[in-house]
C-alpha cells in the first residue's frame, strides 16, 4: 500500500486570504491529507441555531481544489460557551465532586442526555452538509476521548446511567450483592436506586463497585462515539476514525474501535517521555530529544489491532510541544524517523500536528510545520524529505509477527482498581515485556483480549490479565504456541473476587499462586543468574518445573509443557533472560540490539531506526543518529 502524509489545519484561526497559499504549500510539500473542523463549533454556530457554515464550505473547497483530501472532525470536544447556559449540568464532576468547567476543552460528561442530543444535532449538521462532498475523504469523531482525565465523571447523569447499567448486567439486587460480596461491612443494598458512585466514601470503596464503575464509564465513551458514527454513516461512505492518545487506558479502545473504520492516534514522543513512559531520569536525559525507543512502536502495534489493520498517526509531534514538564526540540531527523517507524508498523498515513504555529491561546508554545510568521519550520523540511522518499519507495506491507502480546483494557481497569502496591499498573507490565522483546530485535503483534485463535504465533503472552474467561484459558492451553502468563493472570473472577481454586487455575497446569506481596521498588528481589522482580511477587506451589528461582531459592518462573508462569514484575534483564531462552526453544532468532536501535519487519524489508544521539552498529551496517535504514529481505 502507498503510504501518505498530512497535517492538521485550523482555517478558522487564519484570515480567509491565507487559505489558498496554505493549501498550495501543503500540496507542494507532498501532503495528501488535511484534518480540519474538530474544534470549530463556536464559529459554526456562534449563537444557538445561528448556523454559519459558509466559511467551512469555502475552506473545504479551497483545500480540495489544491488536490488535498479532507479529514473532517466533529467538534464535540469543544462545546461553545452558550451551550452551558442551556445545559449547566452537562460538565463533568471530578471524584471530589468539583466541576470541570469551561475555558479549555473536553468539558462534558459522557452520560449527560442533553449533551448527547446536542452532539447528535451538530454531527448530523456536519454529515448532512458534507456527507457527499467529494473532498471529504474521511471523518474523525470528537478529539482524544479520555484526554485530560475525562473518562470518569461523577454527576447525577452518570449515577442514573450507572444504575441502569448495573441493572442490565446483574438483573437483581441480590445477584449484585452476592457478586460483590456486599455482606462485608454491611454494604448490602435493597435496590439499584440505593447504589451510589464509588467516590466520596470514608475509606476505600469495594473494588467490585469500582471496577463496575470503570467498565460502565468505558461503555459510555463507546456508546457516545457509536452514535456519532451511526449518524455519519447515514450520509457518507467515507471511512470514520477517532484520534486516540498515548497511554490513556481508562476506556476500552477496542470497543470504540469496533465502530470505526480506522484507528488513529496522536504521537508526541518527547512529551510522552517526560510525562507517560515511566522512565528513569537517566533514560529521560538520554532520549530527551528523541523519545523513548519503544513507546511509539507499542502504540503503533496497539492501534493496528484497535483498527483491525487500518490505522494512522493523526497527529505527529512537529517540534517542541507546550504541555510536558520540559519541552525540548527533537534532534534533526527525528520527525522523519517517527514517520518511517510508523510506516514500518503499518500506518497508512502520518499527519503532522499542526500546519502553522498559533501565536495565541494555550498552544502558542507548540511548534507547527510553519512558524507563526509563515516561514518553514524544521518539520516541513523533514516532511518534504519523507514525501520524496515515499515517492521512490517500494510499497510497505505489513506481515503477521511471530509473537502475540495480549492487551486487555479490562485488566487495566482492574489493576487501577486494586494495584496492591504504589505504582504497580498493568500498562507498565505489558510494556516492559514488549520492550524486552523489541530489544531482542523481534516484531510483535498486539492482540485484543477476546482473541481465541492464536494459530501462526510461536509465542503468546498474556501477562497481568487479571480476569481471564474460561474459554480463553482453554484456547491458550490448546494452542501450539508457547504461552507466557503471570504475574496476576486470572487472579480474579469477573467481579473482582479471588477465585477458588486459587489462580491461575489453567487446564493441565499444576501451578498455584499461594500468596502475593508488594514491596517498595527500591527493594528489588534478585533472581539467581541475573535480573530481579521489582515491586511485586507471588509464591508459587505445584508440580510444574521450576525454571528460574529467586536468590532466596523460591520459584520465580514455572513451566509445564508449553505454558510458562512468571511470578512477579520482572525488570528488563529478567524478561530478556526469559524471552531469549524461550525464543531458542521455539526457534526464533534474536539479536541483542544496541542502545536506541530498533527494527520492524515488513513483507519485503526490515526497517531499522536509531533513537540514539550517536551513530550505532546494526547487523546490516552502520546507522546514523536519528537515522533510518532499509534492509531488503
Ligand atoms: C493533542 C490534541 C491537539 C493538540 C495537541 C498538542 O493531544 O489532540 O488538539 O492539543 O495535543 O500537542
Amino acid at each position: 500500500m502507498k503510504r501518505t502524509l498530512g497535517t492538521c489545519y485550523y482555517p478558522e484561526h487564519w484570515p480567509e486570504e491565507m487559505w489558498e497559499a496554505d493549501a498550495r504549500r501543503m500540496a507542494e510539500a507532498g501532503l495528501t491529507w488535511v484534518r480540519i473542523g474538530e474544534f470549530a463549533w463556536s464559529r459554526l454556530e456562534p449563537k444557538p441555531g445561528d448556523l454559519q457554515f459558509d466559511w467551512m464550505d469555502q475552506s473545504i473547497e479551497v483545500l480540495g481544489a489544491a488536490g488535498l483530501k479532507v479529514v473532517l472532525g466533529t467538534p464535540t470536544a469543544t462545546p461553545p460557551r452558550w451551550l452551558l447556559d442551556k445545559h449547566p449540568d452537562m460538565i463533568a464532576l471530578d471524584a471530589n465532586g468539583n466541576p470541570r468547567g469551561f475555558g479549555s476543552r473536553r468539558h462534558y460528561c459522557f452520560s449527560h442526555q442533553g449533551y448527547r442530543e446536542e452532539s447528535d444535532r451538530i454531527v448530523r449538521l456536519f454529515a448532512e452538509r458534507y456527507g457527499d462532498n467529494p473532498h471529504v475523504a474521511a471523518w474523525q469523531t470528537d478529539n482524544e476521548y479520555g484526554c485530560h482525565d475525562t473518562t470518569h465523571s461523577y454527576t447525577s447523569a452518570a449515577l442514573n446511567a450507572f444504575r441502569s447499567w448495573l441493572k442490565d448486567r446483574y438483573g437483581s439486587i441480590d445477584a449484585l450483592n452476592r457478586a460483590w460480596g456486599n455482606v462485608f461491612w454491611s454494604m448490602e443494598y435493597g435496590s439499584f436506586g440505593e447504589i451510589g458512585l464509588p467516590n466520596l466514601t470514608v475509606t476505600e470503596p469495594n473494588p467490585s463497585h469500582v471496577l463496575a464503575f470503570r467498565r460502565f464509564s468505558s461503555d459510555q465513551v463507546a456508546s457516545f462515539n457509536r452514535r456519532q458514527v451511526e449518524i455519519i454513516r447515514e450520509y457518507s461512505n467515507a471511512p470514520t476514525s477517532h484520534n486516540f492518545m498515548g497511554r490513556i487506558t481508562e476506556f476500552d479502545h477496542f470497543k470504540v474501535g469496533d465502530d470505526l473504520d480506522i484507528a488513529t492516534w496522536d504521537s508526541y514522543p518527547l512529551g510522552f517521555l517526560e510525562d507517560r513512559v515511566g522512565a528513569s531520569e537517566e533514560h529521560q536525559r538520554t532520549y530527551a530529544r528523541q523519545g523513548d525507543p519503544d513507546f511509539q512502536a507499542f502504540h503503533h502495534d496497539l492501534y493496528r489491532a484497535v483498527g483491525r489493520g487500518r490505522w494512522w498517526v493523526m497527529e505527529q509531534q512537529p517540534g517542541p510541544v507546550n504541555w510536558a514538564p520540559y519541552n525540548p526540540a527533537p534532534l534533526p531527523g527525528m520527525m522523519r524517523l517517527w514517520a518511517w517507524e510508523a510506516y514500518a508498523h503499518g500506518a497508512e498515513a502520518v499527519c503532522y500536528f499542526r500546519w502553522r504555529q498559533a501565536p495565541f491561546a494555550q498552544e502558542q508554545m507548540h511548534a507547527g510545520m510553519l512558524r507563526p510568521d509563515n516561514a518553514d519550520a524544521p518539520a516541513l523540511t523533514e516532511a518534504r524529505q519523507v514525501a520524496d522518499e515515499l515517492r521512490a519507495a517500494p510499497d510497505v506491507s505489513i506481515i503477521k509477527a511471530p509473537i502475540a502480546l495480549i492487551y486487555d483494557y479490562d485488566a487495566d481497569f482492574a489493576w487501577a482498581t486494586q494495584p496492591h502496591g504504589a505504582g504497580l499498573n498493568y500498562f507498565q507490565i505489558v510494556f516492559d515485556a514488549y520492550k524486552a522483546l523489541r530489544k531482542l530485535g523481534l516484531s510483535i503483534d498486539i492482540l485484543r483480549a477476546d482473541t481465541r485463535d492464536f494459530s501462526g504465533y510461536k509465542l503468546v503472552l498474556a501477562p497481568g490479565m487479571i480476569y481471564m474467561p474460561h474459554d480463553m484459558k482453554r484456547a491458550l492451553a490448546e494452542t501450539e504456541a508457547h504461552v507466557v502468563i503471570g504475574p496476576r493472570t486470572a487472579a480474579r473472577n469477573a467481579d473482582m473476587v479471588i477465585p477458588v481454586p486459587l489462580p491461575p487455575d489453567m487446564p493441565n497446569f499444576d501451578v498455584t499462586v499461594a500468596r502475593v506481596e508488594s514491596v517498595r521498588p527500591d527493594m528489588p528481589m534478585p533472581l539467581k543468574g541475573g535480573g530481579s522482580f521489582v515491586g511485586y511477587r507471588e509464591e508459587l506451589e505445584g508440580s510444574a518445573e521450576v525454571v528460574m528461582t529467586l536468590k532466596d531459592g523460591q520459584a520465580a518462573i514455572m513451566r509445564s509443557q508449553n505454558m510458562t508462569y512468571v511470578a512477579g514484575t520482572g525488570d528488563e534483564t529478567a524478561w530478556k533472560r526469559l524471552f531469549s531462552e524461550l525464543c531458542g526453544k521455539v526457534g526464533l532468532e534474536t539479536t541483542a540490539l544496541a542502545g536506541g536501535v530498533r527494527c520492524r519487519e515488513t513483507a519485503s524489508q526490515r526497517i531499522w531506526v536509531n533513537y540514539g544521539s550517536e551513530p550505532a552498529e546494526t547487523p546490516v551496517g552502520r546507522i546514523e543518529a536519528a537515522g533510518v535504514l532499509f534492509e531488503k529481505l
